[in-house]
């Protein structure tokens, strides 16, 4: 039987390897961790099914009985809890992996599209998640992110309609994130997986720059213990923290008092922040609707030289992203401050269409100076085409992660920046 398992499992992998392709820089183990966890997740949540009830009027408390009266059941509900939000970071880490490892053109092009997809839900199946133990917290970071949808031209409130099975968030959207969260998101991911696995194996495994030892090595043992190894020292960390860390549960939630200030789940944090600088049509639409066909096109533009496998393109490719980094982080804060305190352009252009305005106009004023900013830093460095898009998308990963941390630590009440109340 144990045999079986293991030979299962080993079909995920050819019989042999190239020995540079397990050293454990080449992927930090990130895809691996990231199934892992979403097998955990697969578990834990299967049994919290036997504690939990779909209802607006009992749900808060089935996770109270669950904590307080259910051998384990804080635990297994941390272990839950916990191994969403590292997900998220882990499938966020190991997409920065695969974009700064050039390992996402050519035959890798299509696992990019999948690995987004897989992104995408992650993300959702964590955010239906969210709103399951109905307290507090969960259903105002609900109803916060299903007003963004609202905001998409002709078709936002019809969507958002649908999402909440309703206008406003009620029974209807906890039963319907139910299922979601349950049924298809884990459907669909199982399917994506599984695709975006295979397609590992068609591409010939993790790309190696040209030129890298062609020596092989078996599979069985030589990467089986070092994902072995992994293996433990994630479950170890993750119990560890589960054991000692309980996750969060306010009071139930009351749908006539919002608490202030109401905030998003953390990963859409730099969303709502970026909200309270631009009109909403730009802030839930426009611009995320351009990042995301910016990365999705990325594999398919034309670049002079492919360097698979290789960390960073080149030593300018490096420097762009060190120098891009650090440009966002200080500019985009710079930015937060200057907008919240200085910009006011609603009341400044009030007889312009808030559209213009606080739309276009305040994207505007952010995007240039970046974009004259990467420009500079093509010229000085010559950079080629590859080089200045790595340049973007730092930028644009710096940016976002600058706002999420703005909005979830430096915000207090009315959302308003701590140190300027
Ligand atoms: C549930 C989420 C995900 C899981 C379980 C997963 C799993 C994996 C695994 C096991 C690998 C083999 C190499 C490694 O471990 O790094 C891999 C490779 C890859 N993944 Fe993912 N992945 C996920 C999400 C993503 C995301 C968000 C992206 C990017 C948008 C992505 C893009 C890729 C690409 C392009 C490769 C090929 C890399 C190479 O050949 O070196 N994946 N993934």
């Amino acid at each position: 039987m144990n045999h079986s398992i293991a030979r299962f499992f080993l079909h995920f992998h050819p019989k042999k390897v190239r020995v540079e392709a397990i050293r454990f820089d080449r992927t930090f183990g990130l895809g691996g961790i990231a199934a892992l966890l979403f097998v955990i997740l697969f578990i834990t949540g299967m049994l919290l099914r036997f504690a939990y009830i779909p209802s607006a009027a009992e749900a808060y408390d089935s996770i109270v009985h669950l904590q307080e009266e259910v051998l384990f059941g804080s635990l297994l509900r941390n272990l839950h809890y916990w191994s969403a939000m590292l997900l998220v970071v882990v499938a966020f880490l190991h997409l920065v992996r695969v974009f700064y490892s050039q390992s996402i053109f050519e035959k890798r092009r299509k696992n990019w599209i999948y690995g987004l997809v897989l992104l995408f839900l992650v993300l959702s199946a964590n955010f239906t998640g969210y709103l399951l133990p109905w307290d507090q917290l969960s259903f105002w970071a609900v109803t916060i992110m299903t007003n963004m949808l609202t905001y998409i031209p002709l078709v936002g409130n019809g969507l958002a309609d649908i999402v909440r099975g309703g206008e406003v968030v009620n029974e209807n959207t906890l039963l319907r994130f139910y299922h979601f969260h349950t049924g298809l998101m884990p459907f669909l991911m199982i399917f994506f997986m599984s695709v975006h696995f295979w397609l590992v194996r068609k591409s010939g495994g993790v790309a190696l720059p040209a030129g890298t030892d062609k020596k092989m090595t078996d599979v069985n043992p030589h990467l089986v213990y070092k994902e072995i190894v992994v293996a433990l020292i994630l479950l170890l960390v993750i119990f560890l923290f589960s054991v000692f860390v309980d996750a969060p549960l306010l009071e139930k939630a009351k749908p006539l008092v919002s608490p202030n200030p109401s905030r998003a789940p953390w990963y859409f944090m730099g969303f709502q922040e970026l909200l309270m600088h631009v009109h909403p049509t730009f802030g839930s639409f426009i611009i995320p609707l351009l990042v995301l066909v910016f990365f999705i096109s990325i594999p398919f533009i034309n670049y002079s030289e492919i360097k698979k496998g290789e960390w960073f393109y080149s030593s300018t490719g490096k420097q762009m992203t060190i120098f891009s980094a650090l440009f966002a982080v200080l500019y985009t804060f710079v930015f937060v401050v200057f907008s919240d305190t200085v910009l006011d352009l609603s009341n400044r252009l009030s007889e312009w269409p808030s559209v213009l305005s606080t739309g276009l106009l305040a994207s505007l004023i952010y995007v240039i100076p970046a974009a004259l900013f990467i420009v500079y830093l093509k010229r000085k460095k010559q950079a080629c085409r590859m080089e200045i898009i790595i340049a973007i998308v730092t930028f644009i990963l710096a940016a976002y992660i600058t706002m999420m941390l703005t909005g979830s630590f430096l915000r207090g009440e009315g959302m308003q920046l701590i140190f300027l109340i």
